[in-house]
């Protein structure tokens, strides 16, 4: 049959390319407009978990013809501001910087903000060209879902043009941080929900906030935090392609989905007053300082950071901030039994403490891996626990998952300490010699032969009060 568009394509076509025209060229939109303004002059809306979504079908639709509209113009010309390319781009200008880098917005506390004003951006984009007047991005919520839901696989769609590698598997539990064997953390559903303070004030405390660190800082030294590390890294990965280098990932339509259901999990965590207090809400630094990003008409479009700490303000909320989406029962999807498992890049014996009598009920404990050096291939990794004396082929029991990105074709890795609660674990096995394993998960071109071990400063147990 022909491709040639058919009438009703050419009329909605034209319909949208003037709806686009109309936005550009709108009174008090682009030329520097604060996404702050855009946004007090609309009603609130609802972002959805995409199940949810794509149950009305002409919506998705909209959805998925704005979508195919600006990728359409970017095929025309790469340059159209109008265009999904140069969407994309705005997060490819922030992310293969340096680690280092002023400009640089992950391994800090600008990446729950920055993603939070892009994901803003690019569904005010959407709905300026979908004319869906409520369109909010819809969530893929993988603690649910362990798959690319069906909306953004579906062949032929808009929301699945992208190049993916994404395994055959579903997403396991250490991915996405969801740790059964932990009564704690099993009931937080994500174990970063766990972490107390927002802000990082040294360097190895930033795997243990959930906001990272400031930056600048002093020590000039970066990391993930705990939602950046996992589920966050191993999700890029997961998917793979273009979604497994920060230089490309915004490409992606399921990368707004993915960091919808992070920024989701960001107002869960702020429920609790007392953590939301921990936020720089207080900080010149953090609070003044300015995202750009542009417009449809190409004009630059700023937001400060202090803006970020509303949601509504930005004109959006959540229909549920529950980890699990309600009514259904946390999935337990193990990683691969001990038969197929890749060859561990690393293995340690450390003997664990014996619990202190007067332990505070609050207490944790962790396993810090110190001063990581950068992984030479994209790699997600499986941390494993088991007595030291068990057999090779006990697998052990999984207390957490990394991952190391591409930025530019190359892994992003600012030298930086992992940590992962393992009280339940350190519980069982107090007094007694254990053996930690770090096992490859998913490796880029799996089956290309074994991975370097990796190295590292030292394994060692702390306790967190
Ligand atoms: Cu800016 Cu998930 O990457």
């Amino acid at each position: 049959m022909s491709s040639l568009p058919t009438n009703a394509d050419r009329v909605s076509r034209r319909t949208l390319l003037k709806r686009a025209a109309r936005v550009a060229g709108a009174a008090g939109v682009g030329a520097g407009v604060p996404l702050i303004a855009m946004s007090a002059a609309a009603p609130v809306t609802t972002r959805m978990d995409i199940t949810q979504f794509a149950k009305n079908a002409s919506r998705l639709a909209k959805f998925e013809a704005a979508v195919k509209e600006m990728q359409g113009r970017s095929k025309a010309d790469p340059n159209d501001p109008k265009g999904w390319l140069i969407n994309a781009k705005m997060h490819a200008d922030f992310c293969v910087a340096a680690s280092t880098d002023p400009k640089q917005i992950h391994f800090c506390w600008w990446f729950l903000s920055w993603h939070r004003a892009y994901i803003t951006v690019t569904e005010r984009k959407i709905r300026e060209i979908s004319g869906d007047a409520t369109f909010a991005y819809p969530y893929w919520n993988w603690s649910s879902d362990r798959r690319i839901p069906a909306a953004y696989a579906k062949a032929g769609s808009s929301l699945s043009n992208a190049i993916r590698s994404t395994p055959s598997r579903p997403v396991s539990d250490g991915e996405v941080s969801f740790v059964p064997s932990d009564p704690v953390l099993k009931k937080l559903g994500v174990a970063a929900l766990g972490v107390k303070m927002f802000e990082a004030k040294a360097p190895s405390e930033i795997p243990r906030s959930f906001g990272g660190i400031a930056r600048p800082n002093s020590a000039n030294r970066y990391g993930n935090n705990a939602l950046e590390g996992t589920p966050h890294g191993p999700i890029h990965n997961y998917v793979g392609g273009d979604m497994s280098d920060f230089e490309t990932a915004g490409r992606d339509p399921i990368f707004f989905a993915h960091h919808g259901n992070l920024d989701r999990l960001w107002e869960n965590w702020r429920r609790d007053v007392a953590r939301k207090g921990t936020e720089p809400a207080k900080n010149d630094a953090f609070m003044t300082h300015k995202f750009v990003f542009t417009w449809l008409d190409g004009t630059p479009m700023e937001i400060a950071a202090a803006d970020t700490l509303d949601t509504k303000k930005l004109g959006y909320v959540y229909d549920t901030l529950e980890v699990f989406r309600p009514g259904v029962q946390p999935l337990v999807v193990a990683a691969q039994g001990a038969e197929d498992r890749l060859p561990p890049v690393a293995t340690e014996k450390l003997r664990v403490p014996l619990a202190p009598q007067a332990a505070g009920a609050g207490e944790r404990r962790i396993l810090e891996i110190t001063d990581v050096e950068k992984p030479e291939r994209p790699i997600t990794v499986g941390v494993y626990l088991k007595a030291a004396d068990a057999p090779a082929s006990d697998p052990g029991v999984n207390v957490g998952t990394f991952a190391a990105v591409k930025a530019g074709g190359e892994v992003a890795w600012p030298n930086q300490t992992l940590s992962f609660d393992i009280t339940a674990a350190a519980q069982r096995f107090a007094g007694k010699e254990l053996t930690v394993q770090l096992v490859p998960l998913r490796i880029e071109a799996q089956g290309a032969g074994a991975y370097p071990p990796l190295k590292y400063g030292q394994m060692r147990i702390v306790t967190e009060k």
